[in-house]
């Protein structure tokens, strides 16, 4: 079916129309093409360690479960009752066995098998069979390095194919870990903004407004070299990843500083550690100068960001109303020191008082504010066109200066293209 307006007026090579961010149909469509079409991250196994833990989270608009039933397998089923609609679950995480619709008391499994309905006597068998109310379940599931993905669509490419370059970062992200696993144990932080979704998408990768909009912060820490890192001469990259996975890297300007690390005590045992956990003594010194997501942040299409050392999702909520979650992620096989040092680093910029996260939103805000100037063709588009002639192929991506656009013209790309797809 052809949609009105075209996404192809909308969204060109450098530049993107007003209306994407505004439009109620292109909305509609975006939940149709994108979010009920591709895989969607949905939590992670350190959610939903013991059997009975469960979380509640959205796929798009649908409100979905992700729990762990008896069999130890992980199922992502729909919060919404098989009666009459309701949901069933009302609290973001616990450990239950069963979930009670409280509209009519319908009992289910926590692998949405219907235990029974309530005053049973009034269903006679010949019309009501107690297995065609199992509480719907997302077509495919699947997991990668512990993050939990569910695809609304029965058929398509397989979560590996969707992850393609992004599962490298990912990789990268989390054998950080000494035992190579990440814990998103220490609670989630929550915003909300008046603004389209799309907004904290382009934003997470985004190296140009950080000098900008994070200026005080930068000046606070008195280490002149992060400001080196987003500056026009930066030795970091920001790069379209294939996919519209999007990543900002700054491994390059950090390396100084991972390389001394390293040649600590401590480093050197990490080193060791890791060596002998991966059996290859390259990748531990990779690794570990890479620094995990404090070396670079990743967008994984549409709505993953991983970011210093947080996971964060994006919820999209109207066309003009987005909420957030930040999940920190601690390191398995960490002292609880070096974990919860990274609980402080993450509250010093991302916390509600912190000295950068809530600069962005207010930023989103102005977007919004200013979005509503129309009518004039130079208020119609936002552009994205920096660095449009600086591009480097490498490592499988397009890549340009660290301040350059090529993560939000990689994102815009794979938004046609599953907009238009038949
Ligand atoms: Fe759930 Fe009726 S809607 S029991
Ligand atoms: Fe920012």
């Amino acid at each position: 079916m052809r949609i009105e307006p075209l996404p192809s007026d909308l969204v060109k090579g450098d530049r993107v129309h007003r209306s994407i961010y505004l439009d109620e149909q292109v909305f509609r469509d975006e939940l149709e093409r994108i979010f009920y079409t591709t895989w969607v991250y949905v939590g992670h196994e350190s959610e939903v360690r013991q059997v009975g833990d469960y979380k509640t989270t959205y796929i798009g608009l649908q409100p979905v479960i992700v729990a762990r039933h008896d069999d130890n397998q992980i199922y992502v089923m729909f919060n919404r009752c098989t009666h009459r609609a309701a949901t069933v679950c009302q609290e973001h995480s616990g450990n239950a066995k069963v979930f009670r619709c409280e509209y009519h008391g319908w009992l289910f499994r926590n692998n949405g098998e219907l235990l029974q309905p309530t005053l049973g006597s009034g269903y006679d068998e010949r019309d009501f069979s107690k297995s065609d109310f199992t509480l719907g379940r997302a077509p495919r599931v699947d997991v990668y390095r512990g993050m939990i993905f569910a695809s609304l669509a029965p058929e398509g490419p397989s979560l590996r194919e969707h992850l393609g370059k992004a599962a490298d970062y990912i990789d990268l992200a989390f054998d950080i870990a000494p035992d190579g696993n990440v814990h998103l144990s220490a609670g989630r932080q929550l915003y909300s903004y008046a603004g389209n979704w799309k907004l904290q998408c382009e934003n997470g990768v985004d190296g140009y407004h950080t000098n900008f909009v994070h200026k005080s912060f930068l000046e606070v820490t008195g280490i002149p070299a992060l400001m080196g890192l987003f500056s026009a001469s930066s030795t970091g990259r920001a790069g379209d990843l294939g996919g519209g996975h999007g990543l900002l890297d700054s491994r390059a300007g950090l390396r100084p500083m991972a390389a001394m690390s390293l040649e600590t005590a401590a480093g050197k045992r990490a080193l060791d550690a890791l060596t002998e956990r991966l059996g290859d003594r390259d990748r531990a010194e990779y690794v570990l100068m890479s620094g995990g997501t404090n070396g670079f942040n990743l967008l994984v299409f549409p709505n993953v960001l991983m970011i210093a050392h947080q996971i964060r999702v994006v919820h999209p909520r109207t066309v003009h109303s987005t909420d957030v979650e930040m999940y920190p992620y601690l390191l398995g096989g960490a002292s609880a020191e070096q974990n919860a040092a990274r609980l402080r680093t993450h509250e010093e910029f991302y916390g509600a008082a912190g000295g950068g996260g809530p600069d962005d939103v207010e930023m989103f805000r102005r977007v919004f504010e200013g979005l509503s100037a129309k009518g004039v063709p130079a208020v119609e588009w936002l552009h994205f066109s920096r660095g449009l002639r600086r591009t480097v192929v490498e490592d499988g991506g397009e890549f340009g200066n660290a301040t350059d656009e090529h993560p939000q013209r990689g994102f815009y790309r794979q938004w046609l293209r599953m907009m238009e797809a038949s």
